[in-house]
């Protein structure tokens, strides 16, 4: 198996043009003694939180694996180097045409912090003096590198983000949309209309049309309950600022709906997945000019944007 997951990654990888740098990663993790590949997975959530779409999965009959820093701080970080090798296997150890969801941390990211990050669509780095946003910047980074190794194996994607986020302007998630062979889907979705106490309106990002089947199981006739995720005030210069209130933190849990929706729609589009995975992974490997993206000047962005180097280190010793 880790023979079969090694080419048709490094195939993917190199079909979509794909920077060096990161098929240098890749093949570094297939190097390491004594990982197991016998066993891969159907399903990766990363961010995963209180797991509704893990459950859902696994609900469906399918093995999946959550990820986040709530079960372990070192082993389950993306910012730690063990952390992100080890999303890294997970996400090689996908099935070809299998399911990843990710929702990464958005504190920095969203309309409610950009007083204080100074992030906007026109300065998506936000402040360089905040280490908040270096670190989801970081984040943000490492995670598009996995989702170039999904992207590979034509494995079905979704990136969820608040829809006041203006993570998808930061300028390496730009170059990942336009990596050839990827087409990328925006939907709009409310998590309320899936149970959620709030509204919470949202975009999911895809790799799949299929996730615009998403909004045929909501239940739009929404009504909030009382919480409070933002607050408004008057700062002491006569200011109108807001912040977040005391139910923020619990409204980015799924509800569990959210999560069996996502996995409803996986089974009922897994055949048409499966075979775009095969046609791509066809293509990919007998395509007869295809190399991965070797300019010095996108690679060294990819390097310093997810803090590579100390990952080459980890990786070398
Ligand atoms: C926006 S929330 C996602 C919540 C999730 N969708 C749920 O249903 O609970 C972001 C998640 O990222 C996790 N997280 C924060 N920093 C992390 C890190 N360095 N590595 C991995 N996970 C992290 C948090 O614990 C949180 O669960």
């Amino acid at each position: 198996m880790k023979d079969r997951q090694r080419a048709w990654t490094m195939a993917g990888l190199r079909y979509t043009q794909a920077p060096i740098v990161v098929l240098t990663l890749v093949s570094m993790m297939f190097n390491i003694e004594g990982l197991n590949w016998n066993s891969p997975i159907d399903h990766f959530e990363t961010f995963s939180g209180g797991g509704s779409v893990t459950m859902g999965e696994v609900e469906a009959g399918r093995t999946a694996v959550s990820f986040d820093i709530i079960h372990d701080e070192v082993k389950q970080s993306m910012l730690t180097r063990p952390g992100f090798c080890n999303a890294l296997f997970w996400a090689l150890n996908l099935k070809p045409g299998a399911g990843k969801v990710t929702a990464p941390v958005c504190s920095t990211w969203v309309f409610m912090s950009s007083g204080s990050t100074k992030r906007s669509r026109t300065n998506p780095l936000g402040s360089p003096s905040s280490p908040a946003c270096q670190e989801a910047n970081v984040m943000l980074c490492r995670l598009l590198i996995l989702l170039m190794v999904c992207s590979a194996k034509g494995c079905w994607w979704v990136l969820e983000q608040p829809a006041s986020s203006v993570m998808p302007y930061h300028p390496l998630f730009q170059k990942f949309l336009q990596l050839r062979g990827i087409a990328v889907r925006k939907l709009y979705t409310c998590v309320g209309w899936f149970g959620a106490p709030s509204l919470k309106p949202t975009h999911l990002f895809s790799s799949h049309i299929e996730i615009e089947d998403l909004n045929s199981l909501a239940r739009k006739n929404f009504v909030p309950r009382q919480v409070e995720n933002v607050v408004h005030y008057v700062d002491s210069q006569g200011k109108p600022r807001i912040c977040g209130g005391r139910h923020l933190k619990s409204s980015q849990t799924y509800p569990r709906r959210f999560g069996r929706a996502l996995a409803t729609i996986r089974t009922s589009n897994r055949r048409a997945v499966q075979k775009k995975a095969k046609a791509f992974l066809k293509k990919a490997m007998t395509a007869k000019t295809s190399a991965a993206d070797c300019r010095p000047r996108i690679n060294n962005q990819w390097i310093e944007g997810a803090d590579l180097k100390p990952v080459f280190t980890y990786l070398s010793v």
